[in-house]
This record gives structure tokens, sequence and C-alpha cells, in this order.
């Protein structure tokens, strides 16, 4: 039976007094390139996979929405729609339905609040870092658009929904950029994409015959909503602290009437400035490797408490201060090898490409600390194995690697692979991904409607 069918038999299980569900998919998706760039207005450079969620769905006209899974791990959940739905506990899995009812609530302003029956199904190993959380966040947008009585295109376009969805995401608690939404509703076969922020703006960048990129799984489990969430959002945390920073910089530099809303605007808009321009702005920003709060405050003119209120929360301050000085290295470097990264794919030059990869990784492992010790081993074994070169993919602390591989030499890579890491390894692959440790990936088609 192919998916559709079996999803349509299993709905009218869950639901035996509804009629035929409509059905929706979105894709999973891994990042080439381009780590924590993109909640600072700085360019990634991922693809989707041909892993997906997918829902059956059938519109309630009394306002319940109730989502429940085909994975037992996913128990049923029920809530009202309205105004302001408020969010289940942090972890609860029907808070990206939540999500994308309250933000697509937001957009259209109904009159009457439509209700849904999904029932949710999917393929992308979770807690992974290949968004399974957006791919379900945008496969219940698209559900709940039917619901609304919308269409995608003529009623909201692609790209606002991606750019819309990326903020409704905040609702989950964690504070991400707009990467994974964009690249699930404008990806597509064959092809990478380059993303540009704040406006969103995507170029498809045709994938590499003759190499292909591998997923291989550290064993790490890295739940976004769970013990990430913290150390996820310390990166937007801190960014915010650094943009504050280096904008009263360039006031002092440019004049006092220079704003920045993110980093990225340093390079467009009336500043323009260039990569060398940028990165003597940060030396001069940050003299020193750390900064303490108090420092940090010295410099803003504001009491250390105002820094707090405005922008860490309660963000443990390591001893000796921030580091802050490597995070925004890693924001300079990394935004170029971005476009280097494009570059080298359009003049097919994995070696390039490779190395870009291998940069990055140290770059996400010792400037932004967003590695673990099983990523680091893991990117080294792959290497020994024949990959042209390997890095992190997606928030970090633990998921998946992402490999360039001479696509000739996959079976031999994955061999070696699995001897050299897999063997040594104390912990299986987590049950619910297919046992999916190593895989070739493969750009799946962009979300949409099954029919
Ligand atoms: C998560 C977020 C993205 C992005 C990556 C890191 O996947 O959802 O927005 O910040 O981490 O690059």
């Amino acid at each position: 039976m192919d998916k559709r069918a079996a999803l349509v038999r299993e709905f009218r299980n869950h639901f035996p007094e509804r009629g035929d569900p409509g059905l929706c998919r979105a894709p999973g998706r891994i990042n080439l390139i381009g780590e924590h760039t993109d909640y600072n207005g700085l360019p990634v450079l991922p693809m989707t996979l041909d892993r997906e969620i997918r829902i059956a769905f059938a519109p309630r006209d009394d306002g319940l929405v109730r989502m429940h899974s085909v994975l037992p791990a996913y128990r049923p959940a029920e809530f009202r729609n309205g105004p302001d739905i408020p969010p289940s506990p942090t972890g609860a899995w029907e808070n990206y339905g939540k999500a994308a009812v309250q933000c697509l609530n937001r957009r259209f302003q109904p009159r009457q609040f439509p209700g849904l029956d999904m029932l949710v199904d999917g393929d992308i190993p979770s807690a992974a870092g290949l968004s399974s959380s957006s791919a379900l966040v945008v496969a219940c947008a698209l559900a709940y658009l039917r619901a609304l009585g919308k269409r995608l295109g003529p009623d909201i376009s692609r790209l606002e929904l991606a750019a819309r969805l990326a903020e409704g995401e905040h609702y989950v608690g964690t504070q991400g950029g707009g990467m994974d939404q964009a690249i699930i509703l404008l990806g597509g076969e064959g092809v990478a994409c380059k993303i540009d922020f704040f406006p969103l703006r995507v170029e498809p960048v045709p994938l590499p015959d003759d190499h292909v990129f591998v997923g291989c799984h550290s064993l790490v489990q890295a739940r976004k909503t769970g013990e990430a969430l913290h150390r996820y959002n310390a990166g937007p945390v801190l960014c915010r602290l650094i943009r504050a920073l280096v904008e009263r910089q360039a006031q002092r530099d440019f004049g006092e009437e220079v704003t920045i809303d993110r980093l990225g605007d340093l390079w467009q808009g009336h500043l323009c400035l260039t990569d060398a321009e940028v990165e003597s702005l940060f030396e001069r920003t940050f003299a020193t490797e750390t900064l303490t709060l108090e420092e940090a405050a010295r410099a803003l003119d504001l009491e250390p408490s105002e820094i707090r209120r405005r922008w860490l929360g309660d963000l443990r301050e390591p001893e000796g201060g921030f580091r802050l000085r490597a995070r925004a290295r890693h924001l300079l470097t990394e935004n170029r090898r971005v476009e280097h990264a494009r570059d080298a794919l359009l003049a097919r030059d994995p070696e390039s490409f490779g190395a870009l990869m291998d940069e990055s990784h140290r770059s996400c492992a010792d400037d932004y600390e967003i590695s673990c010790p099983e990523l680091d081993t893991l990117v080294e074994v792959t290497r020994r194995a024949g990959a042209r070169g390997a890095r992190l993919t997606g928030a970090g602390f633990g998921g998946y690697t992402v490999n360039l591989v001479p696509r000739a030499r996959y079976e031999e890579f994955a061999r070696r692979v699995e001897e050299e890491y897999y063997c040594l390894q104390r912990s299986e692959p987590p049950s619910d991904n297919g046992r999916l440790h190593i895989f070739a990936a493969r750009a799946g088609a962009a979300a949409g409607y099954m029919e």
C-alpha cells in the first residue's frame, strides 16, 4: 500500500466519524553550510531531504483542534482554537500545531476560529538537526490553511508563509531564524538553496552529480525543546548583546544616527561595509577575547541589570566573561564561507566546497561552541573514511554531521564509518530514526498538498 493510502486508512481508524481527509506533507532538511547565521540576517545553504512529515486532516466547525500521531511516542492532544492559544508545557508536541494555528490566525484574523482533526506520520529522525520540528509546523500550517478556507499561492505566498512561520515558531520557546521554514517551503528536487533573510530571498543552486552529501548521526540526541533549548537560545541571546555593542561602536565610528537591527545590516543598507571593514569594526568593538557583564554595561552606558532585562535574561555568565569576540568572528567568517560555498557548487568544485565545510566545523566548535566530543570525533572519522569535507549540521550539540563524499566511494565510506565510529559506540541509533544513521541525502520536493 502506498504511503497516502496507509495514512488515509489510519486517519479513519483514529477519527472514524470523519470522511475523506485532505493530505499534505513537508520535508526535513540538511544544512550544507551557514550555521547560526540566519537569525543574524546572514545567509545559509541548506537542501531539502526526501524524508518528510505527512498529515491527513479534516476541518471541523467547532473550534476544536485534535492532533494524533501514528507514532506511539506522541500522545493524542487537543486544544481549543481562539485569539490567544496558551502554550502547553515546553516540549509538548502539540505546541508545534498551536504555533502554526496561532501564526495563521494573526495573519488572517478569522471571525470564527475553525477546528481541525490531524493525523501525523513521518520519517524524519527527530532531535537530530534535520528539522523535523519545523517540518511539523509547516505541515500543520498547510492543513490549517484549508480549515481557514485559504489557498497557498493566491492567499499567501510561499515566501510570506515561510517568513511568518519562522517568527511563529518562536511560540514553542526556541528563538530560531528562518532557514528551516524557508528551505522546507521553497527548496526542491536536485537543488540546494542559498537563502538570504530580511527580506527573504531564495536562490536555487544545482547539486553535484558526482558527489553526495551524506548524513551521519553522532548518536547524541539534541532536543531543541529539551535541555538543548537553553544552549540553542544562548546563540540568539548573545547575538543580541553583540549587536548592541557593535551598534554602539558603529555610532562612535560613523555617527550617532547609525542603527543596526541585526548584524547582517552591516553589509547592507546605508552602511554597506566590506568584509574587511566589518572585521575591523569587530576588532574595535571586542578588544579582548572575553567581556564580563560589568564591562559590557560600561561600554553601553547601562546598568548590568538593564543588560539582563533587555537582552540576556537569566543566561549564566561564564567565569571570566562571555566569549563575544569569538562568536562575532564565527559570524563574519561563516558569512564569507556561505558565499564561497555557493560559488564552489556553481563552479562544480568539490575540493573547495569540502575545505569550506571543514573550516565551518572548526569555527562552529571553537568559536561558536555548538559542537560536542562525539561530533568532533565523527567528523575526523568521516574525513579519514573519504569525505572531502565534514561538519556538524543544524543547531548543534549532537545530531547529524553532513559529509561531502564522491558518489562512487559511498559504499566504501559507509563501511568504514560503520567500523570506525558506530561499532565503537555504546549507544544504539535512536529507535525512531529507522536506523538511518548513515544516509545519502536526496533533495525532495518542497512542502505541499498530496492531491
Ligand atoms: C535551528 C534553527 C535555525 C538555525 C539552525 C542553526 O535549526 O531552527 O533557524 O538557526 O538551528 O543554523
